[in-house]
């Protein structure tokens, strides 16, 4: 992966790395010249998260970078640190999530489901004061701006992807599993200099999945490229990599912006013929092959550092006593 240059410091940034974003977090802060806090968090026996705030960051601008892989365990202590921050004296605090969980249950598909992307959206918003994100699953959202209000921005890494699909893979034909990948499957192709094709999938179940292979595709000495947003229990990428083998094509080659790689899954894929899975740094994990931190940082500079236009800033709430002049 590339190695990052600092540019401009900005000495008043704090980067701080929640536990196992350590290695983007000091990308991120490197590439920004600014300094890279320490944080603690551990757990008391009953379970409770305990954090704690060891770097000054009075009068700073705290980045916090948090992946939201598990959002369930993570969202309670981001808050506590972006708290802690706020009332030692950071200027503002924005969050990296270079993955963004909630997003796919953007609507009510049945009567009394919870649709999470909005709830999760508004504690976000509530807890931090700007969020930079990695190409966020907005399937029938057009914006993050419909869950989000705070300056969202969302960096758009499937240039990286075709990049690298240009320069490792031989004669490539790029594969979309569904038809929620056409909007990244093709500018990939469009960067790999190769043609594409998208299946067409119907999921079951939350591990239960099945693809159609079209009858018209380009010839077999092409190498299928499986291009997702998001591997999760895998069986996406594995009913597409059966329907390909089937169709008489060699083993393919996976490549994935965020790879949750639930349970066995990295293995499973394995184990259906896949030949290779590359994916982006957005989430730790020993298939990272494209770094996708410039471009994090690139995005970030305006909200953070001040460089191009400036979000307005946040009026906070004091709490009640305070206002009331007691
Ligand atoms: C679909 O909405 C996404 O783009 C991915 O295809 C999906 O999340 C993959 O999930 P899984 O790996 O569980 O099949």
């Amino acid at each position: 992966m590339t190695r990052l240059q600092a540019v401009a410091p900005t000495p008043d940034a704090l980067v701080l790395a929640f536990p196992g974003n350590e290695r983007i977090a000091f990308d991120i802060a490197m590439a920004l010249g600014a300094e890279l806090g320490l944080m603690e968090w551990r757990h008391f026996p009953d379970g409770e998260s305990y954090v704690r705030l060891v770097t000054d960051p009075e009068h700073r601008e705290v980045i916090v970078v948090a992946t939201q892989q598990r959002p369930d365990a993570q969202f309670l202590p981001l808050v506590f640190l972006a708290d802690v921050a706020r009332e030692l004296g950071a200027r503002r605090v924005g969050l990296v999530a270079p993955y963004l969980a909630y997003l796919r249950q953007d609507r009510r598909f049945r009567r009394g489901e919870a649709v999470s992307s909005r709830s999760f959206g508004r504690l976000v918003s509530r807890a931090v004061d700007w969020l930079v994100t990695v190409d966020p699953h907005l399937h029938r959202l057009t914006s993050l701006a419909e869950v989000y209000d705070i300056p969202a921005r969302a960096v758009d890494v499937a240039p990286l992807l075709g990049a690298w699909v240009r320069t490792h893979v031989t004669r490539p034909l790029v594969v979309g599993p569904d038809a929620e990948s056409a909007q990244w499957v093709r500018v990939v192709a469009e960067a790999a200099d190769a043609p594409f094709v998208v299946l067409d999938k119907t999921r079951h179940g939350d591990e239960e999945v099945t693809v159609t292979i079209p009858r018209d595709l380009p010839d077999t000495g092409h190498t299928a490229v499986l291009v997702d947003d998001i591997v999760s229990s895998g069986q996406t990428i594995i009913a597409a990599a059966h329907g390909l083998r089937a169709a008489g094509f060699a083993a393919p080659v996976s490549v994935i912006v965020h790879p949750l790689l639930a349970g066995d899954a990295f293995e499973e894929i394995a184990r259906a013929g896949v030949a290779r899975v590359v994916s982006c740094n957005t989430v730790a994990h020993p298939s990272n092959a494209i770094d996708v931190a410039p471009a994090i940082v690139a995005a970030l500079r305006p909200l953070a550092v001040g460089e191009g236009p400036q979000p307005p800033p946040r009026r906070r709430r004091l709490p009640r006593r305070r206002r009331a002049g007691r």
